[in-house]
């Protein structure tokens, strides 16, 4: 072969080459190009403007500050008002008496405010009790609308069965507090910012200071003769109480009061209050079931009082009570370890004044959940999101168990 041979096919060879590096970065350039015709610096943002723009310009018939109006479809345990002050509470009442930050709504038992029942917002379901024997469930139903599944009890004390409500909710209304609107028993707040600082999965608490003096607190330590009272009127529970309580008594006092027990208070009389202050050094709180996050009015009613609290539950306490100011039941292993805490606590005033440190930072507060229920509804997702609880049985069963950690 000649050199000028090899040389023309080499030239060739060349040619062919930078032509394809050529169509490659023609081929790169158009990639390129296409990527940034389809960016969204070039595309989206001005879509997006368009949009805003459009909406600002034509007022929404859905605004925000539309009112929302939500049904209560069932009583609350024979309580048509669900223990609000009237039949139908406004805009001006879900302001001024539940003091809701949201308040464009309007809630009403009556079912003949709107003139189909597909026209509410939301209907509420209250899920503790047999509701479709007594009232059927509505007979149309828009894909807009929410239905709320609304309980305080937990799943083993309702009289009502969920295995064939699968895909019946879109909203879950509870005490746990990963329900979409938490329904607290009671709530703390920070007495310097007046926040909601639990319940929280994870409230951000003060630390408990070294040493804590309260003279009140101290005299009324020095009045108190009696150990551990107990008040209740359920006898045989899920969750045993019954048998710590009884198991307690072999190493301390336990007076019980009520249908359970021995001793008797009359109901609404101040005696039963006062005595919590002046006569007893410990309160049992025992739920009657220990599900996650099921903390009840038994709790929140004794910090009123000077007076520790001895909780028994399904919670995680941290939850809900400032770090040191009560004690649980199911850290201890067994009985007798939890009754020698209890007397150890009984027999030193400091110790036992270092328990009601809180109170300088904290106080009890009551939270309406329809407040959070009508801030739901103007939520700016509301009505362009769909959500359903496909296994509500599920959802709400989980977190619940039969055996407490302090050995029985
Ligand atoms: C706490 O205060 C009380 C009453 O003022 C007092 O008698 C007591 O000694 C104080 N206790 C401590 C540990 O300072
Ligand atoms: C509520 O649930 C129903 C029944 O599954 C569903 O058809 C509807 O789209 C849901 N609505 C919302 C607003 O999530």
């Amino acid at each position: 072969m000649s050199m000028a041979v090899r040389s023309g096919r080499l030239w060739a060879c060349e040619q062919r080459g930078a032509l394809a590096l050529l169509l490659l970065i023609l081929a790169g350039t158009l990639v390129i190009l296409h990527r940034v015709i389809q960016s969204p610096l070039l595309n989206q943002y001005g879509i997006l403007q368009d949009h805003l723009e459009r909406r600002q310009s034509a007022p929404n018939t859905r605004s925000t500050r539309s009112i929302r109006t939500i049904l209560l479809w069932s009583d609350f345990f024979g309580d048509p008002r669900w223990k609000l002050s009237w039949d139908t509470l406004g805009p001006q009442e879900l302001r001024d008496e539940l003091r809701c930050p949201v308040y464009q709504c309007k809630l009403s038992n009556q079912h003949h405010i709107l003139p189909a029942v597909d026209l509410y917002d939301a209907i509420v379901f209250h899920a503790a009790e047999m509701y479709p024997l007594l009232r059927p469930i509505p007979q149309q139903r828009s894909a807009h609308q929410i239905y709320v599944f609304a309980l305080m009890e937990p799943p083993g004390e309702t009289k009502h069965r969920l295995d064939d409500e699968s895909g019946f909710y879109n909203l879950t209304m509870t005490y746990r507090l990963d329900s979409d609107v938490v329904w607290p028993y009671g709530q703390l707040l920070d007495i310097e910012t007046d926040a909601p600082v639990a319940p929280s999965e994870r409230p951000h608490w003060r630390r408990p200071p070294a040493s804590f003096n309260d003279s009140t607190i101290w005299d009324l330590w020095a009045g108190k003769t009696k150990m551990v009272a107990w008040f209740v009127s359920h006898c045989e529970t899920l969750s045993k109480r019954e048998i710590l309580a009884e198991r307690l008594q072999e190493f301390v006092e336990v007076d019980i009061y009520g249908k359970c027990g021995t001793l008797s208070c009359e109901r609404g009389n101040p005696r039963c209050d006062s005595m919590l202050d002046t006569d007893y050094l410990f309160y049992l709180a025992f739920e009657n079931s220990l599900c996650e996050d099921y903390v009840t009015e038994k709790l929140f009613d004794a910090l009123h009082r000077t007076i520790i609290p001895v909780v028994f539950g399904g919670a995680d306490y941290a939850r809900f009570l400032p770090p040191h100011s009560y004690i649980d039941a199911n850290r201890f292993e067994t009985v007798a370890d939890l009754a020698r805490h209890l007397s150890l606590v009984a027999g030193n005033p400091k110790e036992y004044v270092g328990y009601f440190w809180w109170r300088r930072h904290y106080r009890l507060a009551f939270t309406s959940p329809f407040c959070d229920l009508c801030a739901r509804l103007h939520d700016p997702g509301f009505g362009h999101k769909t959500q359903v609880y496909g296994d509500i049985q599920s959802w709400w069963f989980n977190g619940c168990r039969l055996e407490s950690h302090i050995g029985l």
